[in-house]
């Protein structure tokens, strides 16, 4: 633990994006400690004691290694985001907590594999949109197809699956002119380095012949040695129809009455294709299932949700079906969401915990989670800033105040370089960071739900 850094006072900057606001005038620019809350109710800090003792982050850090390194990438609507859904329900239920498993169904979609004729396998992204091959896919060569213009095309793409560098068209583009030349299939490389293939984007279009992205480097290769040799590659890429994904929700109210109001942790367990996903989300994933443990045990007056969320990499499914299904009579008691996306990177430069709120406000949660850190001291800046594209956004959406809690690099907000690639392994997460997410996080929502 890195106690020696330890400072007394979280500082709230309040950065608004600059392409939404001209001006930019941070009223809550200001140390936490100047505000109203100067004096500390000593049994808040015996309450966050109760939780803050017992939040392990040897258990957080080895639940995060079940996932991405037991389980490994758990891509919505695979068998390992189901696996990774059983784990979760298993844990939640020997916790005695009441588990429900909301099952909704998702777009098709297609798994592909990239073959050399000396059975070297290329990693291959697939978009939504693709077209599908046989069940032993297409052995075909390539053709050079540079920038997949029309020009860029001859005769001699029929029959061919058109090998595409990224740039100038759009994507669709590109395939519309493959398919126009006779083309069987297109590949498309990264014309930047990336450890993850490419993944284009198809944004609604769907093709009848299959479709794939691949990185730079990859492209290169092919180049040198499948086009410039005459060689063929084998693509196969299977259509998985009727696939669905799968909320695990574990609930506790208080024993007496049932209106009580309602606060949502939520924290997405799926990743994107090729990513352990370690940091997104095994670290959020695995601090709320700590705070499941830790909060079973104390009295409250409020009823508190745990929402492992599915499908969160293709567009936020999980946590729009969850929220998109609440009750009239569930909404209007709702009053908080703390969701938890990548918490525990050990990138350096990420040493400020943001709190993306969508319009860039404060609320509830981060108000909350403010007095918070100031009473239990949390080493990390706080950073309010308006930004979506996670889990919050679906509660948001749904009227309820919501925050994803995420690590960023202070002032540049630029997330850690592993982010979605295969480096995205427990070797660059940090025990320490899941336990200061852990205590905070855990401190909030105890503060807002204990008796
Ligand atoms: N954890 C990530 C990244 C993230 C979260 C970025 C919050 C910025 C703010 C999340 O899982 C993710 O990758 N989101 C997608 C968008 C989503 C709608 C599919 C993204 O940012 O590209
Ligand atoms: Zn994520």
């Amino acid at each position: 633990m890195n106690k020696g850094k330890k400072r007394s006072a979280a500082v709230l900057s309040t950065i608004l994006l600059a392409s939404s606001f001209s001006v930019v005038a941070p009223p809550l620019a200001q140390p936490v400690a100047a505000a109203e809350n100067k004096v500390v109710h000593p049994s808040a800090k015996a309450h966050d004691q109760k939780v803050i003792a017992r939040v392990s982050q040897e258990r957080m850090f080895a639940d995060a290694s079940y996932l991405a390194d037991t389980i490994g990438p758990r891509v919505t609507g695979t068998e390992t985001e189901q696996q990774a859904a059983e784990f979760i329900r298993e844990r939640l239920t020997s916790l005695g907590y009441e588990v429900e498993t909301q099952e909704f169904g998702i777009p098709d979609k297609g798994g592909g594999h990239l073959h050399t004729s000396d059975d070297n396998e290329v990693l291959i992204t697939i978009p939504a949109g693709s077209g599908g091959t046989s069940e032993e896919g297409m052995t075909a060569p390539l053709f050079d197809a540079k920038l997949g213009k029309p020009e860029n095309f001859t005769d001699e793409a029929k029959g061919k699956i058109a090998l595409i560098s990224r740039g100038e068209l759009t994507f669709v583009e590109k395939v519309q002119n493959a398919v126009e030349a006779g083309a069987i299939g297109v590949i498309i490389y990264n014309n930047v380095d990336a450890s993850a293939p490419l993944n284009p984007s198809l944004g609604g279009t769907s093709f009848d012949i299959p479709v794939g992205g691949i990185t730079k480097a990859s492209g290169e290769a092919l180049l040198q040695d499948v086009v410039a040799q005459n060689e063929t590659v084998n693509f196969n890429v299977q259509l998985l129809k009727n696939v669905t994904s799968q909320n695990i929700i574990a609930t506790r109210a208080p024993q007496k009455g049932d209106n009580h109001e309602i606060v949502h942790v939520s924290a997405h367990y799926d990743s994107v294709q090729f990513a352990p996903g370690a940091s997104d989300n095994a670290s959020g994933t695995a601090v709320a299932l700590e705070l499941a443990r830790v909060l079973k045990s104390y009295p409250i007056d409020k009823e508190v949700r745990f929402v492992f969320v599915g499908a969160e990499e293709i567009g936020l499914l999980g946590s729009k079906y969850y929220a998109e299904n609440l009750s009239e009579d569930e909404l209007k008691r709702s009053i908080a969401n703390f969701n938890m996306d990548m918490v525990g990177t050990s990138w350096e430069n990420a040493s400020a915990i943001y709190m993306n709120t969508l319009d860039g406000q404060a609320n509830i949660v981060t108000d909350t989670a403010l007095k918070t850190a100031e009473r239990i001291g949390t080493p990390s800046e706080l950073i309010l800033y308006q930004r979506g594209a996670s889990d919050h956004e679906a509660f948001h959406e749904a009227g309820i105040p919501a925050v994803n809690f995420i690590r960023r690099e202070p002032g540049t907000a630029a997330l850690e370089p592993y982010y979605h690639t295969p480096q995205d392994t427990m070797e660059y997460l940090s025990a320490e960071r899941l336990k200061e997410a852990g205590d905070l996080v855990g401190a909030s929502i105890y503060s807002l739900i204990r008796k």
